[in-house]
């Protein structure tokens, strides 16, 4: 007789703690459920592709402090509009149903989906078309909804509160303004905490479009007050009032194809522009999504994997694991589909912020 088996892929940009959730769904699948896991290659593209792997014990022994996925991930792939390239000419074809068979044949009794809102939407369509989901909230950005928290943001805030860290001494040096450029499309969580973590004197957020004449008062203030430095932490989504964000690049084929970057140069020549003070920029990019996760996201990831398997093994399908309150709780997909969880005007770290005389870029 076959072994019951349940299906995982990891889709959306990369973070870590992706390898820690393919270790914990493998290992308790076949230690404590006596399950078989099949590992979709590049996240939805296997299953588009039909490339699979059965995954063993030796597979992801050792995994669990890499950074990125051994399983691969693709942010553009999508069953319901497949990209294919007929000559010069893009075509897209809509093969979910050859999906939805692939997993039958397989004999899957869950689609375990690691990912962010993307995923979560598309994994969203396959549930109402009879593919049993069990969602897993992966983002560095942390705006999934209906979760306090997403594995791999910890270390991403991590990094970037490193790199705050590192970046004050060569401000205080040099008595320049020194911004770090964090991601964060629409969601500002990201330069917010590793903002407050690392004690920016501003903090900009795509919640809170900026009034550049705040930014230049501020960066003056300071020196007045004998402070010749500042440090500015700046989502890759801020922009401001009645103005547009920095786009770096459009990526074509991608369910989301704007990508950002650089709002930060813009901002550092009009402070140099109208203060006089030298700035310099850093823009992290990929590199907090890199590397080792924290024990923080280790632990986090292991414990959604294992209450993964869980719903899988108790029946309850199409929820995605979520942690509320520092409980683990499952929350029904078709409730983060298409949402984001952006900073609220009052929120309470927004509060911190400001309380200790943080900027938030407005007056
Ligand atoms: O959604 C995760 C994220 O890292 C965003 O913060 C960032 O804007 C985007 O992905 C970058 O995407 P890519 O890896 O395609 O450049």
């Amino acid at each position: 007789m076959r072994k019951r088996r349940v299906g995982i892929l990891t889709g959306g940009g990369d973070c870590a703690g992706l390898n820690a959730v393919i270790r914990g769904i493998t290992k308790s699948a076949i230690y404590e459920h006596g399950m078989e896991v099949v590992g979709f290659h590049d996240g939805f593209l296997g299953l588009i592709e039909r490339r699979f792997t059965i995954l063993t014990f030796d597979m992801v022994s050792g995994i669990l402090t890499q950074g990125g996925t051994i399983l691969g991930s693709d942010n553009k792939a999508n069953p319901f509009e497949h990209v294919v390239y007929e000559g010069e000419e893009k075509r897209k074809f809509d093969i979910s149903n050859q999906c939805v068979q692939l997993y039958n044949d397989m004999g899957l009794e869950a689609l375990i989906c690691a990912g962010g809102d993307g995923t979560m939407t598309i994994a969203g369509r396959l549930m109402e078309k009879g593919v049993r989901i069990v969602g897993l909230p992966k983002t560095i950005d942390k705006d999934l909804a209906e979760t306090d928290i997403t594995f791999g943001f910890d270390t991403a805030r991590c990094i970037a509160t490193e790199a705050i860290d590192r970046v004050h001494t060569t401000a205080q040096s040099h008595h320049r303004v020194m911004l770090i450029e964090v991601m964060g499309r629409n969601a500002g969580w990201l330069a917010l905490e590793a903002g407050i973590a690392g004690g920016a004197d501003i903090i900009l957020i795509p919640e809170i479009p900026y009034d550049m004449e705040e930014i230049i008062h501020t960066a003056r203030r300071r020196g007045q007050f004998g402070r010749r430095f500042s440090i500015v932490a700046v989502a890759e989504g801020a922009r401001p009032i009645g103005g547009a964000q920095a786009v770096q690049k459009v990526v074509e084929d991608s369910p989301d194809p704007i990508r950002l970057g650089g709002i930060s140069h813009v901002i550092a020549a009009q402070v140099e522009e109208h203060t006089g003070i030298e700035c310099r920029v850093a823009v992290l990019g990929h590199v907090q999504r890199g590397g080792t996760p924290t024990p923080l996201d280790r632990v986090l990831a292991t414990q959604f994997a294992v209450k993964a398997m869980e719903l899988v093994v108790a029946g309850q399908f199409n929820h995605m694991v979520a942690l509320r309150g520092g409980e683990m709780v499952a929350v029904p997909v078709e409730k983060v589909m298409g949402r984001q969880q952006l900073v609220p005007h009052d929120s309470p770290l927004i509060k911190t912020a400001l309380s200790v005389g943080t900027s938030m870029g407005i007056a």
